[in-house]
């Protein structure tokens, strides 16, 4: 792609992909001069003729990965498999694949049940390990406690929820060994907890090395808990330190890893993987009734079978990776711009001085707060994908500049 301003990126010119109909931003829009980048899109779709080659636009949206659209291998895999009929429910030729595919790259026998998002692997997973009576410890950050409005609770029928506090989104063996040689764990007022739920990547951008999980499993084993990890960014976690599969989560003591793909390049799947047999004896009856066991399991199937095939997961990670210390090498740079947390996978959060904030405003710049309810923190939340180029970063970086630039001059002034 050419050098391009940041108004070429919001109206790139695409008359390839989706010839048929082009955005364009409202005449609201344009008057009022709001912001459109990495945020809300006051625009409008209208239809226009395939061959006039239409300006399609090209938002560049930092908000989450889960913007990003979906890789061509993944797109491809799933056509390949679209033709005739096979077995529904898991029992296609697909799905046994994947069986075995799983266990040779976790370089271990598992049971692998595709799900639709990532809330569903962590709820269905985290069923297996914590009954309605029981408790599963997390970090207070992380997306079960804060995001998923009671998924775990709902599909284990009541487990209760034990967040615990960490420094830069972690848990610490200490925290948690603390936590439960603490608790009176046989009064029956006390939930008992059953699971420790580990977020690999974690909400804050950062990850835990195999010596950190194995420290975390070990206290969790010792005091009768099993482990979940929600890996929704297990490949950036991977990418990051650069170990395998196994040694991120069996071999450190993970029991039930929630397998993320959808964020990394895949369209609509994630996975739960089961390490242990014998926690997996109920979990076919659970994905029915909670209306995860998909009739056409095939094409989730044909989905995580192209994710990691050639190292597709790991490659589309490493970009995400390489795209987030991108930017935070450049707000390292600026003042007003302060990083919150090592930069270690695809997300970033930055303080931004208010009057900066204001400035990339006209810069048609908005970063989303990380607390909608308290804007005036200035804390933000900015996340890279796959798709996320460098030029988009740099382009984003030039307009932070200005701003920087801009409200330095008003300051003077
Ligand atoms: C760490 C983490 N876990 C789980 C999820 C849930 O994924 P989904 O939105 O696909 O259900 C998310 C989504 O953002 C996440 O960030």
């Amino acid at each position: 792609m050419r050098a391009a301003s940041l108004l070429d990126l919001i109206f790139a010119f695409n008359g390839i992909s989706n010839p048929s109909f082009r955005y364009v931003m409202s005449a609201e829009c344009r008057a009022a001069k709001l912001p459109v980048l990495l945020d809300g899109l006051p625009v409008r779709r209208e239809p226009c003729e395939p061959r006039q080659g239409c300006r399609t636009l090209r938002p560049m949206l930092l908000r989450s990965d889960n913007v990003a659209g979906v890789s061509p291998e993944i797109l491809e895999a799933i056509s390949r498999v679209a033709a005739g009929d096979m077995a529904p429910y898991g029992e296609d030729p697909v799905t046994i694949e994947l069986q075995a595919r799983f266990a040779e790259l976790f370089e271990r026998d598992c049971v692998v049940l595709p799900v639709s998002t990532g809330i569903a692997a962590n709820g269905l997973g985290l069923s297996l390990l914590a009954g309605p009576l029981e408790a599963v410890i997390c970090h207070r950050s992380s997306h079960i406690a804060g995001s998923e409005a009671g998924s775990v609770e709902f599909f284990s029928n009541g487990a209760r929820l034990i967040p615990l506090d960490g420094g830069d989104g972690r848990l610490t063996a200490h925290t948690v060994e603390q936590f439960l040689s603490q608790t009176d764990l046989a009064r029956p007022a006390v939930m008992r907890p059953r699971a420790l739920s580990l977020t690999q990547a974690t909400e804050l951008g950062t990850v835990y090395s195999p010596g950190d999980l194995r420290a975390l499993t070990e206290v969790a084993r010792r005091f009768g808990l099993r482990t979940h990890m929600d890996g929704a960014r297990l490949a950036n976690a991977l990418a990051a330190l650069d170990c395998s599969p196994g040694d991120l989560t069996w071999r450190a003591g993970v029991d039930v890893l929630s397998f993320g793909a959808t964020k990394n390049g895949a369209m609509s799947t994630d996975a739960v993987v089961i390490f242990d047999r014998d926690l997996a004896q109920t979990v076919a009856r659970r994905q029915r009734r909670s209306g995860q066991a998909a009739s056409k399991m095939r094409f989730a199937s044909a989905q995580l079978l192209a994710y990691v095939d050639n190292g597709l997961w790991l490659r589309n990670a490493r970009h995400a990776n390489r795209a987030a210390r991108r930017l935070a090498e450049g707000f390292a740079q600026l003042a007003g711009f302060a990083l919150c947390y090592p930069v270690e996978a695809n997300l970033l959060f930055a303080r931004i001085e208010p009057a900066i904030v204001k400035s990339l405003a006209s810069e048609r710049v908005a970063f989303r707060p990380r607390d909608a309810m308290r804007p005036e923190d200035s804390e933000f939340r900015l996340v890279t994908s796959f798709a996320t180029s460098d030029e988009e970063i740099d382009t984003l970086l030039a307009a932070c500049i200005r701003a920087q630039q801009k409200s330095a001059r008003q300051a003077v002034g």
